[in-house]
């Protein structure tokens, strides 16, 4: 039989068949007992991820920070904030991830910096400043008390909560920010901040990292008219992303920044676009190789079908939906493009609580979720904790939540007459932190992240649930993902194969296909308490098939059970 692998571009697709695991380096491992996780705590632990058997490791920010965003402000794009630890203690890291043949990809936050950057500083001066223009600066809407409530240059909110605008006493104009008023957008028409940030992707890429994660980037062209945007009924403030997202310039700015950066570079990269809000069709152009924009997308179709308003205003989830949502993806990006796939990062509530089950059927459910997702066609990205089947925590008080998206939620909703009790239930159900508790490494106090209190609690769960103790269970969630990223290098039809999804409109189980010359494997998860028969349409033909991962035979599935068939034609 001859086997049939796809052309990978003389190897500067090495992406396609990696596996990501992202690392959230304030929660991963402190070194240095001041309750914070840092660079040598993630460099002491990198035999926990050649274990698992991923090939990248994509680090959130590290970059000196006045942590407003937990490093998603940035102060400084060519350093390391002290509390992660020094730009030698980066190189430490880069050399053991390559002695154990893995790669390391930055994240770059590109939108917007921290008002405490240079640049920012420089441009709120003076109106006349040389960075005035280089971010988005307007005077009080017209007829308006500059600094009063409704004053602000147009209607947009902040993700985050109040207006998209902060008053500046200074020069008595409004500064743009979509996220906090920390974070103050950039302005990508001018050409200069588009060189200047250009040239701190080249100092990185000149230190040896192997590609970049490129925060929120379809935010950054914006239509310089900044025009009000449509308020839905209830809301507070209008809805600007139609003035943002995609918006009229990004294709030519990304291609300018693959001319620039990504092209003359010597060794291959991957490039990886966070893509809020993107549609497929706006993807298929992002990650068409021919364009030369970014190598896949982060897209977020899949984990909003569970919200309603907002994504405080939790639905349970419709498998149809996501299964139409996830198979429109696989065929979208066939014969272009690339996906990424993924149920958990740093600001998704745990999927094993939101998609599966936390309870008695944890650990059935986890291995079942990673089942059918590292089975699409893709680059798996595994978050901290997920290898673990990590649910989410009972935070009991306001005052144990730290993100700044949950805090600013809670205040304003209280201030608009909530229930904190209801507010509470939200945030427990969905905010950022459920995904920002200390990595759990052993059954001591500390849950082994450092020797000091961490600067957010530690799930008490981690007596039980922890990567020593997973490491001794040849049955734990762990063992399973390395399973799974093993026979995605070993098996060819797992990066390459053709996807065809069966039983669209069966709610509780998940199934499809995957055929590469000859070998065709069946996927199989029951998202239910209950057993299941699926009717498949050749179930027979399955009967014998080799079972490549999960338990039992055939296509009968018990609770929350996943499995994978092999045959070969
Ligand atoms: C997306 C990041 O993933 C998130 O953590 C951050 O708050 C926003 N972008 C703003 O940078």
């Amino acid at each position: 039989m001859t086997r049939h692998v796809a052309p990978d571009h003389g190897g500067r697709q090495w992406w396609k068949s990696s596996v990501v695991s992202q690392i959230y380096p304030r929660s991963f491992a402190d070194s240095n007992g001041d309750g914070i996780g840092d660079l040598p705590g993630v460099t002491s632990r990198l035999d926990h991820l050649a274990a698992l058997g991923v090939d990248v490791v994509w680090l959130s920010p590290v970059y000196p920070s006045p942590q407003d965003d937990n490093g998603y402000d940035v102060a400084d794009y060519c350093d390391i904030d002290p509390m992660f630890g020094t730009l030698a203690d980066l190189d430490d890291l880069a050399a053991g991830l390559r002695a154990r043949g893995m790669k390391l990809v930055m994240d770059l936050v590109f939108n917007h910096t921290s008002d405490e950057h240079p640049w920012f500083v420089e441009s709120r001066a003076a109106t006349d400043s040389a960075r005035r223009d280089w971010y988005w600066w307007r005077p009080a809407r017209p007829g308006t008390t500059p600094g009063t409530p409704g004053a602000e240059p147009n209607n947009w909110g902040s993700v985050f909560s109040g207006p998209a605008w902060t008053f500046d006493e200074t020069t008595g104009e409004y500064y743009l920010h979509l996220f906090s008023r920390k974070q103050p957008d950039l302005n990508w028409e001018h050409p200069d901040v588009r060189h200047a940030l250009h040239d701190v992707m080249r100092f990185w890429l000149d230190r040896g990292v192997d590609g970049f994660r490129m925060d929120v980037v379809n935010f950054v062209s914006k239509d310089p008219a900044l025009p009000d945007g449509l308020v839905a009924p209830g809301a507070r403030f209008g809805d600007g992303s139609p003035h943002f997202l995609s918006g009229p310039r990004i294709h030519e700015f990304l291609q300018e920044l693959h001319r620039e950066v990504i092209a003359p570079h010597q060794r291959p990269t991957m490039v990886v676009g966070e893509m809020p809000g993107v549609t497929l069709e706006d993807a298929r152009r992002f990650t068409d190789p021919d364009r030369r924009e970014v190598d896949m997308v982060f897209q977020f179709e899949h984990v909003d079908l569970d919200a309603g308003a907002s994504k405080w205003d939790a639905r349970p989830l419709d498998l149809r939906a996501l299964k139409a949502s996830l198979s429109r993806w696989q065929v979208g990006l066939a014969d272009r493009g690339w996906n990424s796939l993924y149920w958990n990062n740093h600001d998704q509530p745990r999927a094993v609580s939101r998609f599966g089950h936390d309870g008695e059927h944890r650990v059935m459910a986890a291995k079942m979720l990673a089942t059918v997702l590292h089975l699409h066609r893709g680059t798996p990205y595994v978050y901290q904790g997920e290898e673990l089947g990590l649910a989410n925590v009972a935070f009991g008080h306001i005052d144990d939540f730290r993100d700044i998206e949950s805090r600013n939620h809670y205040a304003e909703a209280l201030a608009h007459g909530a229930d904190p009790a209801v507010v509470l239930e939200q945030l427990r159900a969905r905010s950022r932190d459920n995904a920002r508790t200390p990595m759990p490494w052993d059954d001591s106090p500390t849950g082994g992240f450092g020797s000091t209190r961490p600067w957010i609690a530690l799930d008490p769960g981690h007596r039980r649930t922890n990567a020593g103790a997973a490491l001794d269970d040849p049955d734990s969630v762990f063992h399973h993902y390395r399973r799974l990223i093993a026979l995605r290098r070993d098996d060819p039809v797992v990066v390459h194969g053709d996807f065809t999804l069966l039983l669209a409109d069966d709610p509780q189980v998940y199934a499809f296909t995957r055929r590469l010359d000859g070998v065709e494997l069946l996927v199989l998860g029951n998202f239910g308490d209950d057993p299941v028969e699926p009717a498949l349409p050749d179930d027979a033909a399955w009967t014998d098939a080799d079972v490549v991962v999960g338990t039992g035979s055939g296509v009968s599935l018990g609770p929350w059970e996943g499995r994978v068939l092999r045959r070969v034609h």
